[in-house]
Formats: structure tokens, sequence, C-alpha cells
């Protein structure tokens, strides 16, 4: 079994790419499952909409998860109800919309959970992401309640990524970074066996300010005339990781990093 999970899809030059090639890399990847975290696909770079989701299902993608700027396109609230393929981060305050984890059953009845979770550090307020991880994992276990367990974990800081994909280590098949836009080098698998990266990257164009427009952006930094963020629209790079699951023991074969187009590709 062999997982693809792409990191935040920036805009519609990272929605472009997807739809124009993901049929093709997941062919290509011999990928069995797909996860996207899309929560800056929207044409503004924030939030996303209820078309994107269903042009990424019809394109392959299996699961959509997002993290701080998931209800910033209003409507999504009214989608994620009906859209079991579509997760929030878990440990929002409650009563929020949706929900952060689900166990999704493929065609071969292999059974994938997929729990996406938000920071604590420099990001929105949330339930503390170290206990809602701790209860979250005594109430299920790897091989019993699912083959594999895919952590997305939406922070700010590599620090609390690095402590989180150690929290999960043995008791998922990865933990991977989103949020930041900016890949790390640092896929390997952990002691005890989870697949770990601290950021996945963004699917987006590279020429940019983490997908931002890079001249408005340095304006806004050095305080000259500028107009809020908007994406950088050119060619987008497909960034993330590839995880090979071992079907026994629910852990990582193998895991690399993924790259593919644009100006980040170096193959
Ligand atoms: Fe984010």
């Amino acid at each position: 079994m062999r997982i693809l999970f792409l990191g935040d899809v920036v805009g519609i030059s990272g929605c472009s790419k997807i739809l124009n090639n993901l049929i093709s890399q997941i062919k290509k990847n011999k990928i069995n499952f797909v996860i996207v975290n899309a929560e800056n696909a929207d044409e503004s770079g924030v939030g996303l909409t209820k078309k994107i989701c269903e042009d990424f299902f019809n394109c392959g993608v299996n699961v959509i998860t997002t993290g701080n700027h998931v209800w910033d396109q209003k409507n999504i609230m009214n989608f994620i109800d009906k859209e079991n393929r579509l997760l929030r981060p878990k440990n929002l305050f409650e009563p929020a919309p949706g929900k952060g984890f689900e166990i999704y059953t493929t065609t071969n009845n292999i059974k994938i959970g997929v729990l996406n979770l938000m920071g604590n550090v420099f990001m929105k307020k949330c339930d503390d992401v170290f206990e809602v991880s701790k209860k979250f994992l005594d109430s299920y276990r790897l091989k019993e309640d699912y083959d594999f367990l895919i952590v997305d974990f939406h922070g700010e800081i590599t620090s609390e990524k690095n402590a989180i994909g150690h929290f999960f280590d043995g008791q998922a098949t990865l933990v991977v970074g989103t949020h930041t836009h900016i890949p790390t080098n640092d896929a390997r698998i952990l002691k005890n066996g989870t697949a770990y990266q601290t950021d996945a990257g963004m699917c987006g164009d590279y020429d940019s300010v983490i997908g931002m427009n890079k001249d408005n952006s340095l304006n806004r930094f050095m305080k000259k005339d500028s107009i809020k963020h908007f994406p950088a629209n050119g060619e987008a790079t497909l960034s993330g990781v590839i995880v090979d699951c071992d079907v026994k023991t629910g852990l990582a074969k193998k895991v690399n990093s993924y790259i593919f187009g644009g100006h980040l590709n170096n193959n």
C-alpha cells in the first residue's frame, strides 16, 4: 500500500497542477491512496470551496485535510457536514462543524484512518494538541481500529511538529506537517516505525513568498504600498511525501519526499 500526501494547495496555480497531473502521477508512482491539504486552495489563497473538493475527488484525491483557514470561505461550513472525505483540525474548539478524524475503507478492504490536528504555537487558539492526541490514542489502536493511520499536523513551528512525530511514533503510519508551505529535507522513519516529515511543502508556485505574489509580499514587509496577499500564478510544484506502508504492522516501510514540476523541480 503506497500513500501520497500532498501539502497545502495554493490558489488557481496549485489547483490546476493537481487537476492536470494527479491522475497520471498516481499511475506513474503506483499510488493507492491520496490525501491533500487544501486549506489554501481557493483562488484568494485562503479557504476552499465545495467545487474545489469535488474537482479534487474526481481526479484521484481520497481525503482532503485543512487547518487554520478552513472556514475562510464560509459556505464550506454547510458542505463539511455532508462530506466525510473533508476534514478540519480535530482540536478546534467544539462545537465546530465537521470532524477531524475518519476511517476510510479502500476497495480492497484496507482501513485508513486520517487524523487532522493543528498546532498551538503561533496559531489560532484551539484545544491543546497533545491532550487531544493522548485522548485519541487512548481510544484508537493501529491494526485494531484501522490498518494505517495518517496524521496531518498543521503547525507553524518545527519543534512542535517534531514532538508530535515522536508522540505518535509506533502508533501511526505517517506523521507529516503542513502549513509553512516550505518542504523540509528530513523525511525518515522514526525509531518505532512511523514515517515522518516536518513539513510537506505546498502545491503552489514557489516563485513567490510561500505561495503569495512576491512583489506585493515584499512591499508589505518593507511597509510600502501593498494590497491584501494574493496567490502567485506561475506554474506550481506538487510537493509532499510518499509512504510505503506495511500491511502486517501498520507502520512505514519506506518514505520519500515527493516533488513534481514547477520551480522546485530538481529531477
Ligand atoms: Fe495554514
